[in-house]
């Protein structure tokens, strides 16, 4: 399928990776109209047209009619639930069953970010490296397993449980008692019902993601996520409260050997499996001493991984985009900015646990006044009155480019200090650590 001269585009989703992309997408010469299921996000409101339908699992059809009313050629998927929901199978045919075009894979291909159990069996199965781990559906069998094991192991919900679903113990006292919440006390409910146990391992993180079309793999540049909420990765875990691209962290070897080990087989794995996988394929590594090891997958661009990524490409997005969902990666060529970019999140107070929101926020103009800064929107919305006030826990993803990790890194702080609501909270140290980028 030829790319039309102008493509009608439908963007799903409605937080700072969403409000990034639809930044990308709205540069491009090749964009007719761009739609949104969320523009109560004031950012992704400011480029794209509000869907008059319903974005609900329940009633999909009326979004499959809205998609043919209006021409739509290509629907971006970026959150993982409607992806798990099959979203993905539901829009890629239009009424009179057509083909259209889809970023996102369908519920099968998601199951690889929606069921860890699965994920660890496809690992397996296709010698990935990966930490060892077993599948637990008893209490009685995780507690028996856990209390005759010196080392610690890590306790995960297999199913999707909003990035809350990962418990990294200090000791296996603490694994019996996170192991007990999610099979016992169903704390994390279906998500939970089914657990995996996992060998704790140490090591530098990184997040390498790539773009699957059914046949061809193109790998992004690596990123790295600060996933804890405090300064020195202390804290609990969260969506990412920062991250920083590209990491230098990885090697040009390790790339290849993560590319080698890790997303060529699984991109075979999935085409043994019959799944037609066009999207986002996002592995969360581990570089340990023996190698880099898979902790997770993800089947959708990470966030905030995205706002970097995002913001240093300079090919047409819009093209990139269809290309994944046309099966024709192999025609593409994708540069990006030879700058640096840092992303630094403002939370709520009481984020993760308990967000604490309404309240206005100032300074996003004059924070984006500051040369290579952008700040994308996740939890604001207007109020009655107009004014802009803050609606979830992770509030504004400041982005910022620099000739250097370094400068990127000063501009996001300078631009996140320009920025007020009350209770914001915010690392200090996102990149800090950055190996120094070569510009
Ligand atoms: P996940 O959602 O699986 O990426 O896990 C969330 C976070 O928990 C990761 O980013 C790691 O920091 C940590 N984690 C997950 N699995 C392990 C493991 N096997 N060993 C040590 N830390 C882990
Ligand atoms: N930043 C991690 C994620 O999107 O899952």
């Amino acid at each position: 399928m030829q790319m039309p001269e102008t493509v009608n585009v439908l963007l799903i989703g409605g937080g700072a990776r969403e409000h990034a992309l639809a930044t990308a997408i709205a540069r491009s010469p090749k964009l007719g109209t761009l739609y949104a299921t969320d523009t109560t996000n004031p950012g992704i409101a400011k480029l794209a047209q509000q869907v008059d339908a319903p974005a609900t699992t329940k009633e999909l059809y009326r979004l499959v009619q809205f998609c043919d009313r209006e021409n739509i050629e290509l629907v971006v998927i970026g959150p993982e639930d409607p992806l798990a929901d099959g979203w993905a199978d539901t829009l890629s045919k239009k009424a009179n069953g057509s083909p259209r075009l889809v970023f996102g894979p369908g519920a099968k291909g998601a199951n690889l970010e929606a069921d860890k159990s699965y994920a660890k069996q496809m690992m397996r199965a296709a010698s990935v490296p990966t930490a060892e781990g077993r599948i637990f559906k008893k209490f009685d069998q995780a507690q028996e397993f856990l209390k005759t094991r010196d080392e610690v192991y890590v306790i995960k919900a297999t199913g999707l449980a909003k990035g809350k679903g990962v418990i990294v113990p200090k000791t296996n006292q603490e694994a019996i008692a996170a192991a007990r919440e999610m099979l016992v006390n169903k704390a994390f409910g279906d998500a939970g019902k089914t657990i995996l146990v996992e060998e704790k391992i140490n090591g530098t993180e990184v997040s390498v993601l790539a773009l699957l079309d059914g046949h061809n793999i193109l790998v992004l540049p690596p990123c790295q996520d600060h996933k804890r909420l405090l300064n020195n990765d202390e804290g609990p875990n969260t969506g990412g409260m920062g991250a920083f691209c590209p990491a230098d962290t990885i090697s040009e070897p390790i790339m290849h050997q993560i590319e080698s080990e890790v997303l060529v087989p699984i991109a075979d794995a999935l085409r043994r499996d019959e799944i037609d996988f066009r999207g986002v394929l996002y592995a969360g590594i581990m570089l340990t001493p023996g190698g880099p090891k898979v902790l997770e997958f993800n089947v959708r661009f990470g966030d905030p991984e995205c706002q970097p990524l995002m913001t240093r490409l300079q090919s047409d997005a819009l093209e990139l985009l269809w290309a994944t969902a046309a099966g024709k990666l192999d025609q593409i060529d994708v540069q990006y900015t030879p700058q640096s970019c840092v992303t630094v999140v403002l939370a709520s107070k009481g984020y993760p646990e308990s967000p604490k929101t309404g309240f206005p926020i100032n300074g996003i103009e004059d924070a984006e006044a500051i040369e290579g800064v952008s700040v994308y929107h996740a939890g604001t919305k207007l109020n009655d009155a107009g004014t802009l006030v803050t609606s979830g826990g992770r509030v504004l993803s400041v982005t910022a480019l620099g000739d250097s990790m370094e400068q990127a890194r000063q501009r996001a702080y300078e631009a996140a200090d320009k920025i007020h609501f009350e209770g914001m909270q915010l690392r200090t140290d996102i990149a800090k650590d950055a190996p120094v980028a070569t510009a």
